[in-house]
Order: structure tokens, then C-alpha cells, then sequence
């Protein structure tokens, strides 16, 4: 019976794996080591109460006893999706992203290797390569080089050159996984996809930031952490794997998409003033991940779109918790008081 270590498995893209894990492997056990920051939602594993292969401990990666506590002398596979998340809170200060995405991240290669962890599965971003040309034909593969742009980006970069110096120096066994912009249910409502979705929803403007052209390569939750997943089990030790669908979309794009499918008039788009470095155009060539994990995804960008704003429609209560607090705070600094 395999045993999991999951990192952060109470946001947006954690809690999804974790319930692909418990989907998909009848026996096992997952320990979900969250510190339940502003991202991180307990309503993200209610659905899990009561499940015994799961157990969610309170914890922040930073420290290294609590760390080495929750981890059991017989992990087979540490999943470390933990880190802060947003671009625009980084801008406005780094810190807490130097201390989780980077120092964090160093605690769990230690505690792995004291506690013999069998393969320690990174969870970074194609954000760390930087930003592409608008309408050239490149993409970013696994031998890009890193280039990253914002702060979020920065730290990201580190934390994967400890990965490697981890499995370089000490023979960790280490796979890195890099995947672009996801969407689905459960993210937080300060990120693109699901802040067009409530605010339309609620009949309010839609941010849209410069002049909108900015291009991101959107993925499924669910398909990129089936590719996590299979990254795990089947991928090389100390190789990357770039994850992406092949689905390039303009931001304006993406929000007029929303727009349309709730019914609201494109109107509702308001160009706001541009974020500060902006990258212009992130797009993955995921042939290896293709290749040699024998992934796809199973959605379209037209499926997957479909059922991320029923599972917003449907959770309107969820949206209002996730909107209240900090939230509230954050967007009044980022887009002023409305
Ligand atoms: P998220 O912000 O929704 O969730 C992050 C989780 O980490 C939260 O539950 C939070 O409580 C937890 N956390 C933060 N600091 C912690 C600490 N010090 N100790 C323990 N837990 C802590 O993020 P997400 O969108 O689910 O992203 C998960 C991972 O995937 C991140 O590493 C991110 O860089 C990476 N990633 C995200 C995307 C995307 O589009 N969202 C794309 C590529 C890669
Ligand atoms: P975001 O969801 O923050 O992800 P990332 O910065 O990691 O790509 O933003 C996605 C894109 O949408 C990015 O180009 C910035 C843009 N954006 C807006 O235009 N308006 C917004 O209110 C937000 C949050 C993002």
C-alpha cells in the first residue's frame, strides 16, 4: 500500500491530486500537510471527512520538527505543491515567497532525506523560464532556459535548483514537473478564471489587465495532476517534464469566453492598469511528458471551461467564504475600493 505525502493539499491544485489519489488508488494513505494559509480552504476537503485513507495535519513546511513529525518513516512518494501562488501578492511584497517557495522547500529535502523518502515529486511552473515572444513559434521545452520575471517566478526558480542540487549532491531521487496556467473548480478567486467567473456572476467588471493580449497556455486541474501523478510513477529520476495542453489563450479571450458562457455582456471587461513586468506569452511544448509518461489530457479547453463554471454555479456558498476576509483587503489594495 503506497504511502503519500502531500504538500499544501488544501489549495487550489492540492486538493485536487489528493482526491485523484484517493480516486484512482483504493489502497493507500495520504497525509495532507497544510499550514492553511489565506489560500489554503478546509471547505476544499470536506467531501473527505470521514475518509480513512486521509489524514490532514496543520503544519507549515518552514519548520522543520513539524515537518519531520508528520512524515512517516515509510513514504513512498512526498508531492510538494505547498508554496504562495500569486504573481500580483508578490509584487507587492516577496517575502513570505522567499520564505515558503524557497526555504520551505529546502526543510522537505532535508526531512526526505533523513526520513528516506522514495521519490520527492516537485511541483513547479513554466513561469520560472520566463516570457515568450508574442507571435513567434517558440515554446518553452525542458531545456529552456530559466529566465524568471517576477517575484513568484524568482522563488519558484530557486526552489527547483534545490530540487536538482538534492538529487545532484545527495542522490535524492527527484522528478520536477512544470505545467502552466490550470483552471477548475476550487481555485482561489483572486486568479483570473475564477475572479472573471464571480464577479460576472455578481454582475461586476471583470479586470482585465494592459491591453489584454497577454497570452497563457490553460490547462485542467485534474489533467495536470494526472500528469503529476503519472510523473511520479513513471518518470526518469532527476528529469523535468514540462505539462501543458496545447491550449494558448489570450487573456481577453479567456474573460470573453466567461462572459459569453454566463450570459453577460462582453461590456462587463474593463482594461485596468497593466501588472508591473508582465510576461507576454507563456506557451509548454509537452512532447516529452507526451512521450515518454504516455499522458493527455482528457479535457478540452471548451469541456473544461463548462464544468469549472457549473462547479462555481453550483458552490456559490464556497465563493462567498473564499471572497470574504483577506480577500476582501487584497482586492481593494490591487483594483481600489468598488
Ligand atoms: P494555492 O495558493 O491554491 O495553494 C497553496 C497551498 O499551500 C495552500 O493550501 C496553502 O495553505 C499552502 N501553504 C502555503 N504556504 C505554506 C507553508 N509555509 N506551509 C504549508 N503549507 C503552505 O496554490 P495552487 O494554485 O494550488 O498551486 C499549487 C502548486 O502548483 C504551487 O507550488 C504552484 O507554484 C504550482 N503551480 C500552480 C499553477 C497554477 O496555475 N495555479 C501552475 C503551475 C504550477
Ligand atoms: P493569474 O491568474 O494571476 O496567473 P499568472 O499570473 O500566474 O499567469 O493571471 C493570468 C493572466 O491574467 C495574467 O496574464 C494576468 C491576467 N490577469 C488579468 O488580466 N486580470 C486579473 O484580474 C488577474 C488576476 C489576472
Amino acid at each position: 500500500m503506497p504511502n503519500f505525502f502531500v504538500t499544501g493539499g488544501a489549495g487550489f491544485i492540492g486538493s485536487a491530486f489528493v482526491r485523484l489519489l484517493l480516486d484512482e488508488l483504493p489502497a493507500c494513505d495520504v497525509v495532507n500537510f497544510d499550514a492553511l494559509t489565506y489560500a489554503g480552504n478546509p471547505d476544499n476537503l470536506s467531501d473527505l471527512e470521514g475518509e480513512a485513507r486521509h489524514r490532514f495535519v496543520r503544519g507549515d513546511i518552514c519548520d522543520p520538527r513539524a515537518v519531520l513529525d508528520a512524515l512517516g518513516e515509510a513514504t513512498d512518494y512526498l508531492f510538494h505543491f505547498a508554496a504562495e501562488s500569486h504573481v500580483d501578492r508578490s509584487i507587492e511584497s516577496a517575502r513570505e515567497f522567499i520564505r515558503t517557495n524557497v526555504l520551505g522547500t529546502q526543510v522537505l529535502l532535508d526531512a526526505a532525506r533523513a526520513r528516506r523518502v522514495r521519490r520527492f515529486v516537485h511541483v513547479s511552473t513554466d513561469e520560472v523560464m520566463g516570457s515568450l515572444g508574442e507571435d513567434d513559434a517558440t515554446f518553452f521545452t525542458e531545456d529552456s532556459p530559466f529566465a524568471p520575471n517576477s517575484p513568484y517566478a524568482a522563488s519558484k526558480a530557486a526552489a527547483e535548483h534545490l530540487v536538482r542540487a538534492a538529487h545532484h549532491t545527495f542522490g535524492l531521487d527527484c522528478v520536477v514537473t512544470r505545467c502552466g496556467n490550470n483552471y477548475g473548480p476550487r481555485q482561489f478567486p483572486e486568479k483570473l478564471v475564477p475572479l472573471a467567473i464571480s464577479n460576472a456572476t455578481a454582475d461586476d467588471p471583470v479586470p482585465v489587465y494592459g491591453d489584454g493580449r497577454n497570452v497563457r497556455d490553460w490547462i485542467y486541474v485534474e489533467d495536470h495532476c494526472r500528469a503529476i501523478l503519472a510523473a511520479a510513477e513513471r518518470g526518469r529520476a532527476g528529469e523535468v517534464y514540462n505539462v501543458g495542453a496545447r491550449n494558448e489563450r489570450r487573456n481577453l479571450e479567456v474573460v470573453e469566453a466567461i462572459l459569453d458562457a454566463l450570459g453577460k455582456p462582453r461590456s462587463l471587461a474593463r482594461f485596468v492598469k497593466d501588472r508591473p513586468g508582465h510576461d507576454r506569452r507563456y506557451a509548454i511544448d509537452p512532447a516529452k511528458v507526451e512521450r515518454e509518461l504516455g499522458w493527455r489530457p482528457r479535457e478540452t479547453w471548451e469541456s473544461g471551461l463548462r464544468k469549472t463554471i457549473r462547479w462555481y454555479a453550483d458552490h456559490a456558498d464556497w465563493v462567498a467564504r473564499a471572497r470574504s476576509g483577506d480577500y476582501r483587503e487584497f482586492y481593494a489594495r490591487q483594483y481600489g475600493a468598488s
